[in-house]
């Protein structure tokens, strides 16, 4: 597995890097943080579940392109690259669910025609892989070593069993020292630029809070997630590519936190003046219990643990939010009102994610 030397801008620093999936929520801020790091960035993206907002700041930066493709109908990149990140893939199971057999060709076409690509380049490779590979655990809480508990038939399964299959082909061609490929499982990880219409926990309870609805929460609110901040996940992304000895196994990227739905819930609530009561709604089918990533893995080989705690990053998110719903049509009876004891974070920035 030789992996290409040189950069393109001579003194060794800027690498050119591939981020399919790039103008999506983790995405997007990936594409930022390696531009702010001196590298080149090709973002290949279908826009399927990504929005030409989250790029829009970077369209006319130098050293970013974007391709507007699907990565199950990849063409080909006719410059060198050093490094491909596969983030493509609808990730809420409303998305994922409204077209599965396309969510399993992304996965599966999508991520061989991506380390094709990579073995052609000779570039590293990064596969965004997911928690729910483990489906409703029985371990907990969840370590690389856990095989899983997912029903190969039901509706989730056309992502789970999708990032599994891709998983699948990532060691296939670690094995055959075809590509050095990493593969990231990434548990829940929320922030500003989430679609506020996906249907995910936290940017769902957010949205209702803000917009004066009754908060959604699944079942008895009882089973519990952890959090991750985007900015933190960002951190153990690049730090999973650039680690000089590759993992031979997944790394769990994900907080530690653990938190009940009903915890979160009044988190939303302590942080939006809202007039919101909560709404009890039967829990989906395949639903998972508990979520928690053991991370010990991540700390020892990266030296990576998530820094930024539930509360603050969830107010920043809030704040992002309120703006979002400013700018757009929401109607004015329905806009937000803040706490006035909750410091506001300001306007939607771009992050800084200290990776
Ligand atoms: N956000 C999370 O909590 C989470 C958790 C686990 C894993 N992940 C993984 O991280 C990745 C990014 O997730 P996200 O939350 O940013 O989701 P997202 O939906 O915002 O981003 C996915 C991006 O991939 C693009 N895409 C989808 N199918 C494509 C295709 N066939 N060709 C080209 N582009 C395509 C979408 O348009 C979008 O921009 C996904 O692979 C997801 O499975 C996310």
């Amino acid at each position: 597995m030789k992996r290409r030397a040189g950069s393109f801008n001579g003194n060794g620093s800027g690498k050119r890097i591939l981020v399919a999936g790039g103008a999506g929520f983790i995405g997007s801020h990936l594409c930022d943080r390696l531009l702010e790091s001196g590298h080149k960035v090709i973002c290949v993206d279908n826009l399927l579940t990504g929005n030409e907002q989250n790029i829009r700041p970077l369209v006319n930066h130098p050293h970013f392109r974007f391709l507007k493709q699907d990565v199950c109908e990849l063409g080909p990149v006719d410059e060198p690259l050093d490094q491909v990140y596969n983030l493509a893939c609808a990730a809420s199971p409303s998305k994922y669910q409204a077209d599965p057999v396309h969510t399993m060709m992304t996965c599966i076409r999508g991520t061989s025609n991506l380390l094709a690509l990579a073995e052609n380049k000779k570039a590293a490779f990064v596969q965004a892989s997911t928690s729910e590979v483990y489906g409703d655990p029985t371990e907990h809480p969840q370590r690389e070593s856990y095989l899983g508990n997912v029903n190969c038939t039901g509706p989730r399964a056309c992502y789970d069993e999708g990032k599994r299959a891709a998983e699948t082909l990532c060691f296939d061609m670690r094995r055959l020292g075809r590509v050095d490929a990493r593969v990231a499982r990434i548990f829940n990880t929320y922030g500003p630029r989430m679609q506020p219409d996906d249907g995910r926990i936290v940017s769902n309870l957010i949205v209702q809070a803000l917009t004066g609805e009754p908060l959604t929460i699944y079942g008895s609110g009882e089973q519990t997630r952890s959090f991750c901040h985007v900015a933190d996940l960002i951190r153990g992304l690049t730090a999973l590519m650039n680690v000089l000895s590759a993992p031979s196994g997944p790394v769990n990227l994900g907080n530690p936190g653990e938190f009940t739905i009903n915890e979160l819930a009044q988190m939303v609530l302590e942080l939006v003046i809202t007039d919101s009561t909560i709404k009890h709604m039967p829990l989906p089918i395949d639903d998972p219990r508990r979520r928690r990533p053991d991370i010990t893995l991540a700390r020892r080989l990266l030296n990576w643990q998530p820094q930024k705690p539930l509360k603050e990053g969830l107010a920043e998110t809030v704040d992002w939010f309120a703006a979002f719903l400013h700018r757009s049509d929401t109607p004015r009876s329905a806009l937000p009102r803040r706490r006035a004891d909750q410091k506001l974070i300001g306007p939607p920035q771009r992050l800084s994610a200290g990776a």
